[in-house]
């Protein structure tokens, strides 16, 4: 034999230096839960080792994250059923739950982003991503409310506004409004290629934040389709997108790959709730190994392409790249 592919991995020192994917902490955003309260961490049981965190002990947690060398904390807030309504109305109070949260966070830990969801769910009294009429989401009327909604949180500090709400448009709507307002410099993480998958489960029961009735199947895209991909891509790109999102992260490595081919733009892989959700239950039951599971999952989203990855696992990563490389 001539050729003998064992040779580049037959040392740690030759396979240290022949890799190719790399993933470090300055990769990751850490997705957070925040209720009202003082000293809260309030275990989520469908995501072992997640908490919704008060804002006093999210801003702790934070500080531990931005010396891990973690970029940034993308926040959403748990709120009281009292606070919701059909049009979302409480994510426009100035001292709303994520608004007080987005300015402590700038004000004690200003080197991590701050990057807050834009969608109507965990404000509305239907769980929807827009507003509901006669059964229907309605894409239109709720194009106004999401900008609003972006500069609301543009006001408070956010550095990135991430539309998860898959309305046609909205980046458009968002990018006008924010400029409009003097926001120039606030960023559009779009959640342009979002699937309605089954995956988000742990996520609506951490905040919440279901569907009352029906499902998202008119909004988010069909987990059979990628052709689709390519056209919210062009579309996002011409509306402004600062960063394209993928959503959820493993079951949809083509997707990223496709993205990463099609586009200049970041691309951001989201590794969601019942991704994170499995490895932890498979390692309660001692059937895989967490640590090694989870640091897998992330370098593989980075091979496919994504720069960014948004994961619930962001600091058992860094702790673990950490170690590492001592
Ligand atoms: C809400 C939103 C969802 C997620 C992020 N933003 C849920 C949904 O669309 O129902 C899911 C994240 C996860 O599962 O980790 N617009």
């Amino acid at each position: 034999m001539i050729e003998r592919p064992r040779r580049n991995r037959s040392s740690q020192a030759v396979r240290s230096l022949i890799q190719e994917t790399t993933l470090r902490p300055a990769n990751l955003v850490l997705p957070v839960f925040v209720e009202e309260g003082e000293n809260v961490r309030r275990p989520i049981p469908s995501m072992p080792g997640v908490v919704r965190y008060s804002i006093d002990e999210l801003v702790s947690e934070a500080k531990i994250a931005a010396e891990l060398g973690i970029a940034g904390l993308a926040i959403f807030p748990a709120l009281a059923d009292e606070l919701k309504d059909s049009t979302g109305t409480e994510s426009l109070n100035p001292d709303g739950l994520l608004q007080r949260c987005v300015r402590a966070l700038k004000g004690e830990v200003p080197e991590l982003l701050v990057i807050t969801d834009v969608a109507l769910d965990p404000y509305s009294s239907d769980g929807h991503d827009g507003v509901v009429r006669d059964g229907e989401i309605v894409n239109d009327e709720t194009l106004p409310l999401l900008a609003k909604m972006a500069v609301a949180q543009a006001e408070a500090g956010a550095d990135v506004v991430a539309p998860s709400d898959m309305m046609d448009g909205r980046v458009d709507a968002i990018r006008t409004a924010l400029d409009d307002a003097g926001f120039t410099n606030t960023a559009i993480a779009s959640y342009c290629i979002k699937y309605a998958s089954a995956f988000y489960g742990p996520f609506r029961d951490a905040l919440d934040s279901a569907p009352k009735s029906g499902d998202k199947k008119t909004y988010q895209m069909d987990p059979h389709n990628v052709r689709e991909a390519l056209r919210e891509i062009e579309l996002d790109e011409a509306e402004g997108a600062d960063w394209i999102m993928i959503k959820p992260g493993l079951p949809y490595l083509d997707v990223v790959r496709l993205a990463r081919e099609a586009t200049p733009l970041p691309i951001a892989a989201y590794h969601v709730s019942g991704e994170y959700a499995m490895l932890r239950a498979a390692a309660q039951n001692g059937w895989l190994d967490y640590d090694k599971c989870l640091l897998e999952s992330l370098v593989c989203l980075r091979r496919a392409g994504a720069d960014v990855i948004f994961t619930y696992g962001a600091l058992d990563a860094a702790r673990l790249l950490a170690k590492l490389a001592d």
